[in-house]
């Protein structure tokens, strides 16, 4: 069931705050534009999807909370509220596409509509977009449900899971899907070095519905496919470029590399708002660099000599050729991915335009 990672009640936003998870289940609200903006650099909501589901609500807080005073006025504070949370975090694309969605939706109505048409407007497309990411994570999960073998080892990195979308997830969704229908498998969670969002929030989840899940530190992998534990490697997604390269989380290349070497299939599952054909590659993708400290002495202990330099990205890019087939609500696509892609986005269009 989802897990109330976004929620919208009274008309006003709350989150459930992941920083403190898995020792305390607090959900706060977000009542300003700059609430918003700190809650998703900071990680407290996170996963692409759900970053774009609470920056389209938070176009809606930030306009409330900005009182324009007439409707020519609330357009310009739309984009500019859009503007300001696309800076909160440059990788994940549905944060983008989110935003895009809410600006498009504003500017089909002009300065002439009455004021509180728009504000209704604007409501009605935030929970548009947080009911259709339900949808959509439910249609990965049944879709990519048959790939876990009875008996597998699955292998997952960072949480693809209820809490970085709407709820269900998307690598996580076919582990939920397959979970229901009976299926027996065992999950070795990555703990995702180094905000462990595997071993804080992933955990979390599938113990919650009773998946067996076992957590590793990243470096383990390697070792695990060898003793022939991991059948399937299956992640999500921050941002899939027009050719099928992959970012997601630090460490999922080097996944994607050793299951190779191994022989073990590697999946991503996504939907289609997590797909960027506007860039070629995996070269074009802006990899966010975050603060040292989450190294240094992250979790509140130094682990570093002061003065020593550290390197912080928070993603990789796993390139086309190295992804078994991706998961998405149409259906599994497979290589070569660009025409998959293509016609992925051009169905969705279709639809949408319907
Ligand atoms: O930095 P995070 O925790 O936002 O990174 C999240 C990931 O990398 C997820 O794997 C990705 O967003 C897919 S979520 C369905």
């Amino acid at each position: 069931m989802p897990i109330g990672t976004i929620q919208w009640r009274d008309a006003r936003l709350y989150i459930l705050d992941q920083t403190l998870l898995p020792l305390e289940r607090r959900v706060i609200p977000l009542d300003t534009a700059d609430d918003v903006f700190e809650a998703i650099q900071s990680l407290r909501v996170r996963g692409a999807p759900a970053i774009g589901v609470t920056a389209a609500y938070g176009v809606v807080v930030g306009l409330r909370a900005a009182q324009p005073k007439d409707t020519a006025d609330a357009l310009v504070v739309v984009d500019n509220t859009a503007i300001y949370l696309g800076a909160s975090r440059p990788t994940a694309v549905n944060l983008f596409w989110a935003l895009a969605r809410m600006q498009r939706v504003a500017h089909r109505l002009d300065a002439t509509t009455p004021l509180p048409i728009l504000m209704e407007t604007l409501e009605a497309e935030a929970k548009t977009i947080h009911a259709e990411d339900l949808e959509l994570c439910r249609a990965i999960g049944e879709h990519g449900a048959g790939l876990i073998p009875e008996g597998a080892g699955v292998l997952t990195h960072c949480n693809a899971g209820g809490l970085a979308t709407s709820g269900y997830g998307t690598a996580l969704a076919m582990m939920f899907w397959a979970h229901e229908q009976g299926r027996k498998f065992q999950v070795y969670a990555d703990e995702t070095r180094p905000l462990l969002q595997g071993a804080r929030l992933t955990a979390w989840e599938l113990q919650a519905v009773g998946i067996p899940v076992t957590v590793i530190c990243d470096n383990m992998a390697a070792h695990l496919m060898r003793q022939g534990r991991v059948q399937l490697v299956v992640v999500g997604a921050d941002r899939i470029t027009a050719n099928g390269d992959v970012a997601n989380k630090i460490g999922t290349y080097g996944l994607a590399v050793l299951a190779q070497a191994h022989d073990i299939p590697f999946y991503v599952a996504a939907p289609y708002s997590t797909f960027d054909p506007a860039l070629c590659s995996g070269d074009d993708i802006i990899i966010e660099e975050r603060a040292a400290t989450e190294i240094t002495e992250g979790f509140g202990i130094r682990t570093v000599p002061e003065g020593v330099s550290v390197y912080n990205p928070a993603f990789d890019v796993t390139p086309a050729e190295l992804v078994s087939g991706i998961i998405t609500e149409r259906g599994l696509l497979r290589a070569p991915y660009g025409p998959a892609i293509a016609a992925l986005l051009a169905a969705t269009a279709t639809e949408t335009q319907a």
